[in-house]
């Protein structure tokens, strides 16, 4: 996720576009940066940090612009530095492009540039494109909307992204496939950006661009959208902004925990793109590849993380022992890095984090290093401490978690260890072809019914809320992949709501927490399609048989449990070994709901 703010106009554009991409912040932070253009010359400001550090870096610098475009990045290619920000130029620096979101394929067109000549300074997909277009300008003698057209047909992933020819900047061109862009239409100026809050305070006419339509903008005809596809025209829905400020940095919801866990079909699908390749029957991940044959030799692995990136190392220790049948140990970081564990040459070790700055898991990781560990990175934040000490690693697109719960880097990073543990099940053969293929196909499908999830669980979990909300203690429990689910759920709730939860698996609960329950337990129950479904029914039983207040999250169409349980929450089915993704959702909005509900 990163924000993009143009403008074209009369007014100063500078200032208009610094305004504008403070407000876009919460959608990347890492690095920034601007271009302006007057008459052929060109004012290209970049910095790593924030908006705040752009301005300072070039306080005084004045230029008289009435056209240009900036934009707030969040890393997915290449470390936040001042070289990686936007915007980035094309060879011959008269092309310039901000871009938001994803170019899978940039490798391969990268390589044929180079073969043509072309060279980069950053380590960018964003550049890639520009040379791109740049690339099928002058071969084919074509105009710059053309070029973009053309080069967008041959572009897999997700992008929104402007361009700006420095030799006519009277004009700015925009698209958008996957991620948001929107219009907005002054007397006389143009606003483009991620979303309206830039250009509230000027105009409340906007358009948002459908995925694949392209707009030219210029002051002389206005605004123009096409189809990328084909080049048809495509009529113009203006539409009026009713909403505030803060409503748009939190997208709508009341909370920024509530628009992540929304967000989660799109941080999943961005962690898949370009690594899950269902076609073509494999699973493409540069770190893992590259050192696969160290995974694959490894006596065991051990996966180092705190709080709930530990929960989701719990979920990749069942997900590598039974797909590729290597051994897996799960520690907690701050326990590691003091207790003088034994650590071999050849073992390798993962460190999960969302931030990648957690004292604990860092220093735990140095420690391992320090005694021969092949070091691992899941994290999130591109180019953070993790990132940078660790010998590989695959980054979580989640794009920036804001809210202190983490909700979307949890099953982001479920999601990485779930393409990990295929991969290597494949690479030594532990996982039959057919076995690959068929959690390959039911993996690519988990976006979609992490939506359906959303969309069909908010009205349950809110009534459980309301009955709930004044509990002082609640239980958690599941078995097997839902153990980790059962702790992930009830830490959201600690957290959120400041009520006491227990994670458990669900047949400890005999040995000893049992004597917890009466009626004013309620005990949430993650029942789905399991092997040995009957034990975790007769633990309902002894639930019911104490008065416990059982909430069950179910398969569908599960009768036994629905007629046992007070509450239940219906899942679409999919494979155990992909169900903790679908699992934690109802938790997630349970923590939440019952908080605000206090
Ligand atoms: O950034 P990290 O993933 O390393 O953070 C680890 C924990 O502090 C974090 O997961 C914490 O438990 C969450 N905020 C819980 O929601």
């Amino acid at each position: 996720m990163c924000g993009i703010v143009a403008y074209l106009g009369n007014r100063d554009a500078y200032s208009i576009i610094i305004k504008g991409l403070k407000r876009l912040e919460y959608r990347g932070y890492d690095s920034a940066g601007i271009v302006l253009f007057d008459n052929k010359k060109t004012l290209l400001l970049k910095t790593k940090g924030k908006v705040e550090d752009l301005k300072s870096k070039y306080e005084g610098i004045s230029f008289n612009s009435g056209i240009g475009m900036g934009h707030t990045r969040w890393a997915t290619h290449g470390v936040p530095n001042d070289v990686n920000s936007h915007p980035h130029a094309s060879n011959s620096e008269e092309l310039f492009i901000v871009h938001n979101g994803i170019i899978e394929n940039y490798n391969e067109l990268k390589i044929m540039l180079t073969s043509n000549g072309f060279t980069f300074k950053s380590d960018t997909d964003s550049e890639v494109l520009i040379n791109f277009i740049e690339f099928i300008k002058n071969k084919h003698q074509l105009t710059l909307s053309d070029s973009i057209r053309y080069a967008l047909n041959e572009v897999v992933g997700a992008y929104s992204i402007v361009v700006i020819d420095k030799n006519n900047p009277q004009k700015i061109i925009v698209a958008k496939s996957g991620s948001p862009m929107a219009l907005g239409i002054g007397k006389n100026e143009f606003f483009v950006a991620s979303d309206v809050s830039p250009f509230l305070e000027y105009t409340k006419d906007a358009i948002y661009l459908e995925d694949g339509e392209m707009a030219e903008i210029s002051l002389e005809k206005g605004i123009d959208v096409r189809k990328i596809k084909d080049n048809n025209k495509v009529d113009l829905v203006i539409q009026q902004i009713t909403f505030d400020l803060e409503q748009i940095a939190k997208g709508g919801y009341d909370h920024f925990m509530l628009k992540e866990i929304h967000e989660q079909p799109k941080s999943i699908k961005d962690t898949l793109r370009g690594r899950l390749l269902v076609n073509k029957q494999i699973i493409r991940m540069a770190g893992i590849f590259e050192h696969e044959e160290k995974f694959l030799s490894a006596k065991r692995i051990i996966i180092i993380a705190c709080g709930t990136s530990w929960h989701s190392g719990l979920v990749g220790e069942y997900l590598i022992e039974e797909f590729a049948r290597i051994p897996v140990e799960v520690e907690y970081a701050s326990e590691f890095r003091y207790r003088n564990p034994i650590i071999n040459k050849g073992d390798v070790v993962i460190a999960i984090s969302q931030s990648g700055e957690t004292a604990d898991t860092l220093a735990a990781l140095k420690m391992a290093k320090e005694q021969g560990a092949f070091i691992y990175g899941i994290c999130n934040v591109v180019g953070s401490s993790i990132a940078r000490i660790t010998d590989a690693g695959s980054y979580t697109h989640a794009g920036p978690e804001i809210g202190v719960a983490s909700t979307k880097a949890f099953t982001t990073q479920i999601t990485l260890l779930t393409l990990i543990a295929l991969e290597l099940g494949r690479g030594n053969g532990n996982l039959s072809k057919s076995d690959f293929n068929k959690f390959c196909i039911e993996l690519e499908m988990i976006p979609s019914l992490v939506q359906k999830v959303i969309d069909s669980c908010i009205e349950k979990v809110i009534e459980i809320a309301k009955e709930f909300k004044d509990s002082k203690n609640f239980l958690y429990l599941g078995r097997g992949y839902n153990f980790p689910i059962a702790l992930e759920g009830a830490l959201k709730l600690k957290e959120i709501s400041y009520i006491h939860a227990e994670g458990y698996p669900a047949a400890e609960m005999k040995h000893g927490p049992i004597a917890l329950i009466d009626e004013n337990m309620p005990v949430v129950v993650i029942v789905n399609k399991q092997r040995h479904h009957e034990k975790i029914v007769s633990n309902i039983q002894e639930i019911k048989a104490r008065k416990g207040k059982v909430i069950a999250i179910i398969n569908e169409g599960d009768e036994a449990v629905k007629a046992m349980a007070d509450y239940v929450i219906e899942l679409p089915n999919t494979s155990e070994q992909l169900s903790p993704i679908l699992n934690t959702i109802p938790l997630q909005f349970l923590a939440y709901f019952i908080a605000t509900y206090i």
